[in-house]
């Protein structure tokens, strides 16, 4: 008996990393997935993965910065399993131009800001109303270390995944009393196709900031989103988990004082 079992979720950015490793956990607890992505090669790979494991699964090509897109995602959702109980919000990236504040170009701008905040409210906003009429249901959102704490870059994406910290709040606070949880995932380095593109090179030094000995898989965030997902969280709402293997709970002096040996 799975803890996911007779639910409907949608999981946005299915195709490959964190989601795709999200997908899986929560069909194997039993929810019927919903694999949406901009290209289909990865998202079709997993459904076939879930259907093999004797799983429900199906995949929709979706961008989920277009609200033409995200409207056919969700008929089509509500088409194959008639109600969303879950919406795991996961897609989000940056380009590689983003970086100080005075070198912003605003089409590097506004890229960060529709995919990784706009697209979570283009979600929210047409599935609650879906959501409602189940009687409830569990938004999961995503935003990173990057919106916790200032950094020479990405400045868009930081400020992006810092939105999506509040819009999280927003959505707790408009819709739990028609039952809808919405909480947030911050994941720190969590190693990826796209983070090992991004800060592969520095996957080391990365690693000797974090409290704990290794960085982040991308299991590491499927097991919180399971808990978010299930009625196991069905006391939270409004929250953050930041699972970044203790990256931003320290004094920032830490890393220097393992280094040199130094203590105070
Ligand atoms: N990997 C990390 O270290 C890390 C750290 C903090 C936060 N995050 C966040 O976690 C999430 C997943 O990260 P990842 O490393 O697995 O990313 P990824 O780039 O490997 O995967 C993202 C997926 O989203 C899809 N996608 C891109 N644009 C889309 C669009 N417009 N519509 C639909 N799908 C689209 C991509 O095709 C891809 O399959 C992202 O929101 C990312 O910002 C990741």
């Amino acid at each position: 008996m799975g803890k996911l079992n007779d639910k409907v979720a949608i999981i946005t950015g299915a195709g490959q990393g964190i989601g795709y490793a999200g997908a899986l956990r929560l069909a194997s607890e039993g929810a019927s997935v919903v694999a949406v992505d901009i290209k289909m090669d990865g998202v079709d790979k997993l459904v076939k993965e879930i259907k093999d494991k004797g799983g429900r699964a199906i995949s929709i090509q979706a961008d989920v910065t277009n609200e033409d897109s995200v409207m056919e995602m969700v008929n089509k959702t509500v088409s194959e399993f008639g109600r969303i109980d879950i919406l795991y919000n996961n897609a989000g990236a940056t380009k590689k131009s983003d970086k100080g504040v005075v070198d912003m170009d605003l089409d590097t701008w506004n890229f960060a800001m529709d995919l990784v905040l706009k697209s979570v409210m283009l979600c929210c906003k047409h599935v609650i109303p879906i959501m409602i009429k189940n009687g409830g249901g569990s938004i999961i959102n995503t935003s990173s270390g990057a919106g916790l704490v200032g950094d020479l870059s990405p400045s868009a994406y930081g400020a992006a995944k810092a939105g999506v910290i509040n819009l999280t709040r927003y959505i707790a606070t408009q819709h739990g009393k028609q039952n809808i949880r919405c909480n947030v995932v911050v994941p720190g380095v969590i190693v990826t196709e796209a983070s090992t593109a991004n800060v592969g090179p520095l996957f080391d030094l990365l690693e000797s900031h974090a409290l704990l000995p290794r960085n982040g898989k991308p299991e590491d965030i499927a097991n919180a989103v399971v808990f978010l997902a299930s009625d196991e969280s069905g006391f939270m709402t409004g929250a953050e988990i930041v699972i970044d293997g203790g990256l931003t709970m320290h004094m920032p002096t830490f890393g220097d004082y393992m280094k040199t040996g130094l203590s105070i």
